[in-house]
């Protein structure tokens, strides 16, 4: 038995209503993943979808970007927003082709000392592009786990232990299962429990919610966007 008591009504909710995102396809390279997160770290899906499209069809592997002018890839960036985000996956392109073979590292370790990778990419990368059991904690994630487990609308502005640890817990244990725990959450946080119209009504976990039994009660303070 799992000690998780949404994931399997969380996972059968995503396998009918994710979205198809063309770096979640079973045949996403995973430097096409790492592009796509960070990408996705400041600017929303919608946006992203044409320059991820753009970057990969130019620079399909790390060792075609490493080989380019970083200014290529500010260029490149467009309008994106936060270009020093192409700059430092420019310098990963480089760092994976000169120390990793031009093959994305799967261990989170050496994913974690990529420049510019930070603990969320780290574990986003392995668990998405190598099936590996890591927790997955984004501002989607976050909300999700606040709202049903703590009862509260919004998590606290900076990740706690406390949230971490609630994370791991809720692991599934099988690492494929895990995997799929991880961007199943995202979604749900990202189509159903969103931060300001939270869709109740289509939440498959909306009779296990600790926030919605206590009455969906308002969050102290201005609405936040995550
Ligand atoms: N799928 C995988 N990672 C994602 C992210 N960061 N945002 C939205 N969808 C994703």
């Amino acid at each position: 038995m799992s000690e998780n008591p949404y994931s399997t009504a969380v996972l059968a909710w995503y396998e009918a209503h994710a979205r198809d995102l063309p770096w979640r396809a079973p045949d996403a390279s995973p430097w096409s993943i790492l592009v796509s997160e960070i990408m996705l770290q400041q600017t929303p899906v919608v946006r992203v979808l044409p320059a991820w499209r753009a970057w990969m069809e130019r620079w399909p592997t790390p060792a075609h970007l490493a080989k380019e002018p970083s200014g290529e890839a500010v260029r490149m960036w467009n309008r994106l927003g936060y270009p020093r985000r192409a700059l430092r996956l420019h310098a990963c392109a480089v760092a994976i082709t000169e120390q990793h073979d031009g093959r994305v590292p799967d261990d989170h370790a050496a994913l974690l000392a990529l420049p510019g990778v930070g603990a969320y990419t780290a574990a986003a990368v392995a668990s998405f592009a190598y099936g590996q059991r890591h927790a997955i904690l984004d501002t989607n994630v976050r909300r999700v786990l606040a709202r049903a487990e703590t009862g509260i609308q919004y998590p606290p502005k900076t990740q706690t232990k406390a949230e971490t640890a609630l994370a791991e817990s809720l692991l599934p244990p099988e690492a494929s299962v895990a995997a799929r725990w991880g961007v199943a959450v995202m979604e749900l946080g990202a189509l159903v429990c969103t931060a300001r119209t939270p869709a109740c009504a289509d939440c498959p976990i909306a009779h296990e919610c600790a926030w919605k039994a206590a009455g969906r009660p308002a969050h102290d303070g201005p609405p936040r966007r995550g």
